[in-house]
């Protein structure tokens, strides 16, 4: 029997960046009709390989092989015009134009654009909607998408021409449990069809739904490449992270103190409704619910980045000003935001002074920020979080997806806050690095931290809080302690499923 030909491989490709060897002799096949998935820590070089794959970086020694025969792509258009589609990590929409407008960007050359026909682009894009099952008006700027459905409208933009490589940076890290079935559904039909998939994920049980063979780096170098039936979750975290992994979820009770937070009867109209909780200090909230409930709005008006039409907030018994976030932070509130590239990073600024950039605890104690405690705050945090950088200097942009993540974080807790709220504080972050983002927030929280944590991840849920409050539909619905608080108990809370079985 023979085997088919890969349509897509890379045979012994490396490629660095300055001293950072991302890439070392690394290969890979993409077989016609195979879904492949791409494991590693944040930083492997997962996403180096795919730019590798797509024309994005030229690789400094090796070879890219369209149907065996050696390529050189230059640029992703060119990937493109071969059959490849890629979404990548990071949306990258342009904030001005429609929906439909970008899915077609760049398939035609620029000066065409005036040309193209209006309709036939508007209807093409509706059909894609529905294939994905999702409810967005083609017309619709890009501009205030939230990251989910940008994801959808780059999945839409890969789904738009017929591609015989589909390679995906993460495309699920966003999406709700409807969003990601549906765009799995619509992979095994492309799978059906012939094409071959990379996926990537840091969901180890989307890994195992989907794919049929996975190819593990670790530090720019080939681990295996191996089929998943007979592989069990240790043993691909194995190949991971190169070593045991102790508990992923290390708790530790710690003494519940004072209030810190207070939120009465917070509301924004046509949001969020009526909200009111405590968190004490000591105690790690989780605040549950599915995309979309009102989680990060009422976290955004705690901290008073929206303004809230009713109610108050206070920490350690200071009322907040409303709508400022400047007066929550100087009172000791800290937020992690949800999307790092709107809110929490200047991509061109360094490491450092990223980490620096919210340095209120100096200015507090009357001195001033100074360079040197800046890089050493850094560096500090930078070994409490396992950053993979090469320079404290280097732009944060450069830094791998789950990295400049990690980055939001040290530049929020170096702030010393009394109060921290985290937004999906663990999304995009590998097995290795979630395990020490628990461990760091619950020992934080046995310091005397209030944490309230925001998380779609109900594992992490379950594991992490003292105390689950759940939202629905701009409410709060339920509040579970850490005994009764259950998969099943969430998520019937979240969806309101359980109540009408109990009536
Ligand atoms: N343009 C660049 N300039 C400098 N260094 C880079 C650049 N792109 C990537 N790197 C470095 O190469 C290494 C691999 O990064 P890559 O983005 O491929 O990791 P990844 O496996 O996708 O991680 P994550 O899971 O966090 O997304 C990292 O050390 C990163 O900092
Ligand atoms: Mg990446």
């Amino acid at each position: 029997m023979n085997e088919p030909a890969p349509i897509l491989a890379l045979k012994d490709v490396s490629k660095s960046f300055g001293a950072v060897r991302a890439l070392q002799d690394v290969s890979l096949s993409l077989y016609p009709g195979e879904v492949h998935a791409l494991a590693g820590e944040n930083g492997a070089g997962k996403s180096t390989l795919i730019k590798a794959l797509a024309g994005v970086h030229r690789p400094d020694s090796g070879q890219v092989l369209l149907d065996g025969r050696p390529v050189a792509f230059h640029g992703p258009a060119d990937a493109r015009d071969a059959g490849i589609a890629v979404i990548y990590q990071e949306p990258t929409l342009f904030p001005d134009l429609s929906i439909a407008e970008n899915i077609f960007m760049g398939r035609q050359p620029r000066r065409t654009l005036g040309r193209i026909d209006r309709r036939a682009v508007h209807e093409t894009t509706a059909g894609l909607m529905r294939r994905l099952g999702v409810d967005l008006a083609p017309d619709r700027p890009a501009r205030g998408l939230s990251i989910a459905d940008q994801q959808i409208v780059e999945i839409a933009k890969a789904l738009s021409f017929d591609a015989r490589v589909l390679i995906m940076d993460e495309p699920t890290a966003a999406l709700t449990g409807d969003e990601t079935a549906r765009l799995f559904s619509v992979v095994r039909t492309l799978r059906a069809e012939g094409a071959a998939v990379l996926f990537i994920s840091h969901r180890l049980d989307e890994i195992f739904e989907l794919c049929g063979r996975v190819t593990t780096l670790r530090d720019g170098r080939r681990i295996s490449s191996e089929p998943l039936a007979g592989l069990t979750e240790d043993d691909l975290v194995r190949r991971m992270v190169g070593r045991e992994l102790d508990d992923l979820y290390p708790k530790q009770d710690a003494a519940v103190g004072a209030v810190a937070l207070s939120v009465s009867r917070l509301t924004r109209e046509g949001v969020f409704r009526d909200v009111s909780f405590e968190v004490r200090r000591g105690e790690i909230v989780a605040l549950a619910g599915l995309v979309g409930a009102g989680r990060t709005e009422v976290a955004q008006a705690v901290f008073g980045v929206d303004r809230a039409d009713a109610g108050e907030v206070k920490v350690d018994g200071t009322v907040l000003r409303p709508g400022s976030p400047t007066a929550a932070m100087a009172a000791g509130l800290a937020l992690v935001p949800e999307d790092r590239r709107q809110r929490g990073l200047v991509m061109e600024m360094s490491i450092e002074r990223n980490i620096g950039l919210t340095g209120l605890g100096e200015v507090r104690r009357g001195g001033l920020v100074r360079r040197a405690l800046e890089h050493d705050r850094a560096a500090d945090w930078a070994v409490r979080l396992q950053l993979k950088y090469n320079r404290l200097a280097d732009a944060v942009g450069v830094l791998s997806g789950g990295n400049q993540q990690k980055v939001v974080l040290a530049k929020w807790l170096a702030t010393e806050p009394s109060v921290l709220i985290v937004d999906e504080p663990t999304r995009g972050i590998d097995v290795g690095t979630k395990a020490e983002v628990h461990r760091l927030l619950s020992s934080l929280a046995a310091e005397g931290l209030a944490v309230l944590m925001i998380s779609s991840d109900l594992p992490e849920v379950i594991g992490m809080a003292d105390r689950v409050l759940v939202m629905r539909e701009g409410r709060l619905v339920a509040e579970l302690p850490r005994e009764g608080a259950t998969e099943e108990t969430v998520m019937a809370a979240a969806t309101g499923l359980g109540e009408r079985a109990a009536a």
